[in-house]
């Protein structure tokens, strides 16, 4: 029997959803509310939950479209249940609850970090000799490294006490008066041209923190003393080695693992990926640039390889 699996995401300001047939994308539409979350240069919580509340159900009807299914023909439905807005979230799970009456299916609730995780998968084939691995997100919402054993066993190593990198990014970007959002912004403006010394980095092992960075780069654009693409490339600079100086830290406490993955928003990065790819100590993966950023194709993911690697112990078909 066929899996149809559709993937729901809404735990922050992208609408994401996907449909998925036996491991294969068949369709993956997001809308995104930047356009009205860029007015305040970040996002406002209320103003997405009501974005999603709009689009959802327009969303839903393009992917089964473009999918060229029927609705009944859709045998799994996953929704994205944690981590995120709780406003977004909610929405995505009624619209989940609500299809699955309509079709008598049960829900597979997806951790949104742990679908940053696989998103690499998307589009590339998964083998279970690939664990042990290390798993490196960086995203608006969330900056972690993670060790990861299985599905279901994932020890996270590091993550921020404050600010996540994407968030930074952000506000590094509005202070400089780029477009929202501020890290693709400084992507587009990075230079390799003069740097200005920034301060020390944190041991290996401590936690990240991103706040002093924030607070460094706001007094240093207020001295008015350097260029918008100077400030913006040192800023990025300084945090690409706190991530490699953690990364190879942390390489070294399990010198097993020979992989690492890397997802979120930020991993769209031109030089973080240079960067990370460089490294000979270890090989990164980084997911292809439509799945970098919310999607639902990596919550239909992560739920087809619980599902077919036996992590989900009922398989939920229609009685
Ligand atoms: O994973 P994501 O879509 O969702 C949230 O967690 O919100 O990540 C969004 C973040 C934003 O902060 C955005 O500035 C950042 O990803 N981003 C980038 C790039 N593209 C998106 N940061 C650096 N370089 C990029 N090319």
């Amino acid at each position: 029997m066929n899996r149809i699996i559709l993937g729901i995401e809404t735990s922050c300001d992208d609408t994401g959803i996907a449909i998925m047939k036996n491991g294969k994308l068949l369709s993956n539409v997001t809308f995104t509310s930047n356009d009205i979350n860029k007015k305040y240069g970040g996002i406002v919580p209320e103003l997405s939950a009501r974005y999603h509340c709009k689009c959802i159900d327009h969303v839903f009807k393009q992917c089964i479209k473009k999918a060229k299914i029927r609705i009944n023909d859709i045998t799994h439905i996953a929704y994205t249940s944690e981590p995120g807005l709780i406003g977004s979230l909610h929405i995505g799970k009624i619209f989940a609850n609500q299809i699955a009456m309509l079709l008598d299916l049960e829900l597979i609730k997806i951790n949104h970090n742990i679908a940053h995780i696989f998103s690499y998968f998307i589009d590339h084939s998964f083998e279970k000799d690939f664990f042990p691995f290390l798993a490196l997100i960086v995203s608006g919402g969330n900056t972690f490294i993670a060790l990861v054993l299985n599905f279901d066993n994932i020890k996270i190593l590091n993550q921020t006490v404050d600010d996540a990198i994407g968030e930074v990014l952000d506000k590094i970007g509005r202070a400089l008066e780029l477009p929202y959002p501020g890290g693709k912004s400084i992507d587009k403006i990075f230079t390799h041209g003069k740097r200005i010394n920034l301060f020390k980095h944190s041991l290996a092992n401590n936690k990240f923190s991103f706040a002093g960075l924030k607070t460094k780069i706001l007094n240093i654009i207020n001295q008015k003393k350097y260029s918008k693409s100077t400030i913006a490339s040192s800023a990025l600079n300084w945090i690409i080695d706190d991530l490699k100086i953690k990364l190879l830290y942390y390489l070294s406490k399990y010198p097993l693992v020979k992989n690492v993955v890397v997802g979120g928003g930020v991993s769209a990065n031109r030089q973080l990926q240079k960067e990370l790819q460089g490294l000979k100590e270890v090989k990164c993966f980084f997911p292809t640039k439509i799945f970098t950023n919310d999607n639902g194709a990596m919550i239909a993911k992560l739920a087809d390889l619980k599902i077919t690697n036996h992590k989900i112990e009922k398989c939920f078909v229609k009685k």
